[in-house]
């Protein structure tokens, strides 16, 4: 099976009509960097998160970067992060020249930050948490909020993969709580333009700071300068390329408008994969159906028994064309094993070894959600066969 010439992929992104118009007449414009085509995109984002600021840039890890900096994060200080996340998490403070803390997940069924398990973490070192939405699934955000505010520190929100991920029954959206909310629109992302990201904040000094980064701390822009604003600028701190571009802007601000029905129709085909697997022997579910309506489903993982049941899984299920994919702890990686602290991280390894994550768009159809139960339904019969015959 070829990478590209899977039966159902892991994701498929559907590019409209209105999405290459908007991006074609963005280069008509001429106009091709940071400019007023990423202004309303950013518009639009602060609307549609409910923040006071929303500030793109490059990429979400980028995001994460420039949040850490914003929020004073520096050498000789400690983040907490979670061990069961994407590796940018934990890379944002390190830009910032600080230490990441791995901390425990709840357990592989709710597999985000543990509070108790942070409130052990903190020490007088601590400056921040990093909280991920992981999977687009809130973490205990109300619990992380009042032990930071408890504590003193900074709640930074990765919801890179949580855009539109409601924290409560009222409504209100990831990105809000925290100090500091990073966002990616990487191309699998709910909201995708290719690469690009975002900062979320209510406080306009964060926001600001974003800004100054993100441009090389240039005291204006070259949108600013073309319109015969601002002639002269300073440069006032050591600064980034991150901005996002215009046809990139045009793109996230087309697909924007249909964000909502999006998620809706994700959160339809991960309704009908809970109902079909929720009786299925060998394949447990993650998080309770509440956590299921507020998320945005960025990816649906399944648990299994164990590591070696998993992988034999995930092998049936690529012969039969079917993508899958994981992420392993990252205490587990070369890099991160040093970061791991005295204690353990039971749950994030167990997460890391039994998950593993099916096919999900908002495009799938029945018949592709039946074929993904079915060769998963065949995939578990074989790998009981290949356990006990090892085992
Ligand atoms: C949890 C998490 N954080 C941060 C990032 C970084 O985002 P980007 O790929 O846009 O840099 C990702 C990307 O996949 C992610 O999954």
């Amino acid at each position: 099976m070829s990478d590209c010439d899977w039966e159902v992929p892991l994701t498929t992104v559907e590019v409209s009509e209105a999405d290459i118009q908007a991006v074609m007449e963005c280069l008509a414009s001429g106009w091709l960097t940071m400019g007023p085509r990423t202004q309303a995109f950013e518009d639009g984002l602060a609307a549609f998160v409910g923040t006071p600021h929303a500030v793109t840039v490059s990429s979400g890890t980028a995001a994460l970067h420039l949040a850490c900096l914003a929020a004073g994060i520096g050498p000789g200080d400690e983040v907490i992060v979670p061990a069961f996340t994407f590796v940018a998490s934990a890379a944002g403070p390190r830009y910032a020249g600080a230490e990441p803390v791995l901390c425990d997940i709840v357990s592989p069924y709710e597999f985000n930050l543990d509070p108790q398990d942070v409130a052990r973490r903190i020490t007088p070192r601590t400056k921040a948490v990093i909280a991920v939405h992981f999977c687009g699934y809130p973490a205990r955000i109300a619990e992380l909020r009042a032990l930071c505010d408890e504590h003193g520190l900074i709640l930074i929100e990765d919801c890179a993969q949580a855009i539109g991920t409601r924290v409560d029954a009222s409504g209100r959206q990831v990105g809000t709580i925290g100090e500091l909310g990073a966002f990616s629109f990487f191309s699998k992302k709910q909201l995708c333009v290719g690469e690009g990201g975002m900062v979320t904040t209510a406080d306009g000094a964060f926001a600001d700071r974003v800004k100054l980064l993100r441009s090389h701390a240039m005291t204006s822009t070259t949108w600013d300068r073309h319109r015969g604003h601002d002639p002269a600028y300073d440069i006032v701190d050591i600064g980034f390329n991150f901005r996002l571009d215009e046809p990139r802007a045009a793109l996230g601000l087309s697909r924007l408008g249909r964000l909502a029905a999006s998620i809706e129709a994700r959160r339809e085909v991960v309704s009908a994969y809970r109902e079909r697997l929720a009786e299925v022997d060998g394949i447990e579910l993650c998080f309770d159906e509440q956590a299921v309506a507020r998320t945005s489903h960025f990816a649906f993982p399944v648990l299994l028994a164990d590591r070696f049941t998993r992988d034999r899984f995930r092998d049936r299920l690529k012969a039969d064309g079917i993508q899958t994919t994981w992420y392993p702890a990252l205490h587990t990686f070369t890099e991160y094993s040093r970061f791991a602290p005295d204690g353990g991280l039971a749950q994030a390894a167990e997460a890391g070894d039994r998950h593993c994550a099916l096919p999900l768009s908002a495009t799938m159809t029945i018949s592709e959600i039946d074929l993904v139960v079915d060769a998963a339904k065949a995939a578990l019969g074989s790998a009981a066969r290949l356990t006990s015959a090892t085992g």
